[in-house]
């Protein structure tokens, strides 16, 4: 496996609200806010010490993650894995008990680069991400 982590994804319930407070706490946006609408949120990426937090902010009710908006609150609910070997890796993946929750689909917010939504019983979501130019 090569998957290095690239982000933290982190629900909020008010994009413009919650990206002032991350500021406040010395948060720099390095993206502005681009609809997804496939997954119908509105994302940005903001990075303090190296660690970069992907804003996501469902635009509807039947966004995919609304329903664990309502759940869980503004929190983080995934961590994004990059991959220079996505198909290997997802089939490495698949072979160990992560199931596909979200196709593999084009990310508008990480310049159309590939993503795909896992879920394990025992560690939850992750997102698979391919590399920069492969
Ligand atoms: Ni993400």
């Amino acid at each position: 496996m090569n998957m290095r982590i690239h982000h933290i994804g982190y629900l909020v319930k008010k994009m413009e609200k919650a990206a002032a407070e991350f500021e406040k706490l010395g948060y720099v946006v390095t993206q502005e806010t681009v609809s997804d609408d496939y997954r119908k949120v509105d994302i940005c990426f903001m990075e303090k010490d190296g660690y970069l937090i992907e804003l996501v902010c469902p635009k509807s009710k039947d966004s995919v993650v609304y329903e664990y908006l309502v759940k869980r609150g503004s929190s983080p609910y995934h961590i994004c894995y990059e991959t220079d070997a996505f198909e290997e890796d997802l089939n490495s993946l698949l072979d160990r008990r992560y199931v596909i929750c979200s196709e593999r689909h084009e990310a508008p917010a990480l310049g159309g680069r590939d993503v795909c939504f896992l879920i394990h019983p025992y560690l939850g979501m992750i997102e698979l991400l391919e590399s920069e130019g492969s």
